[in-house]
């Protein structure tokens, strides 16, 4: 098929299994216990030091001048993001330049994206799958940010840091329209695309048994 109607499929795949992380529209998220923005806001400090990571990586890992600039200016955002999550803990009262995002390591989707050696299995994992699950798992942070009262965190959620993960699933899209141009290269997206979804809900089920956490959000 041509790329167009690979990224179309895949989009629709994509939003379909995306269905699943989002949480019952009727569900009343209540802040109790350990479960609060700031503690939502430390799990979101290591997605985005992640993202920044595994995107400079494949940045340097690229002769191709367009990728590399897709993932450096990913690789600039996520930053950004981390810096902006850090001055609103302090707003919160936490010092968050004393935490440590990765002191356990790196997370098994991190790991996994870092195992992908082409260039058309990181966009689509890294980028166009990743990020359209960072705009779903935004969004209902920003709806849990406003139940708890916290209209700054959901505002910097939803004019800065929610709009830039579309833009990073939008870079994915363009950059998979040029390189998903054959049935392997096809084939190979789909697969990480489809094991990126499937760790993202495993990640969330943890979450949720563990802590109780069903709308951490993305990067
Ligand atoms: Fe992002
Ligand atoms: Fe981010």
């Amino acid at each position: 098929m041509t790329a167009e109607e690979f990224v179309r499929r895949l989009d629709a795949s994509n939003q379909r299994l995306l269905e699943a992380l989002a949480p019952d529209d009727t569900l009343k998220p209540e802040v109790e216990g350990d479960l609060n923005v700031v503690n939502l806001l430390k799990v979101a400090l290591k997605n985005e030091i992640e993202a920044t990571e595994i995107a400079a990586r494949w940045l340097v890992g690229t002769d191709d001048v367009d990728v590399k600039l897709a993932f450096a200016r990913q690789v600039g955002d996520e930053a950004k993001h981390y810096r902006l999550i850090v001055e609103r803990l302090r707003g919160l009262g936490v010092d968050a330049t004393r935490i440590d995002p990765l002191a356990k390591g790196y997370g098994p989707l991190f790991k996994y994206l870092d195992s992908l050696a082409t260039t058309v299995e990181r966009v689509a994992a890294g980028q166009f799958t990743r990020e359209a699950i960072a705009v779903v798992k935004n969004r209902q942070f920003i709806e849990f940010c406003e139940h708890a009262g916290d209209r700054e965190t959901a505002t910097l959620y939803r004019d800065v840091i929610e709009p830039d993960e579309r833009y990073h699933h939008e870079l994915g899209r363009k950059l998979l329209l040029r390189l998903a141009t054959t049935p392997d290269a096809q084939a190979a997206a789909a697969a990480a695309a489809g094991k990126t979804l499937e760790l993202a809900e495993e990640l969330q089920r943890a979450a949720l048994a563990g802590a109780g956490i069903h709308h951490a959000p993305g990067c």
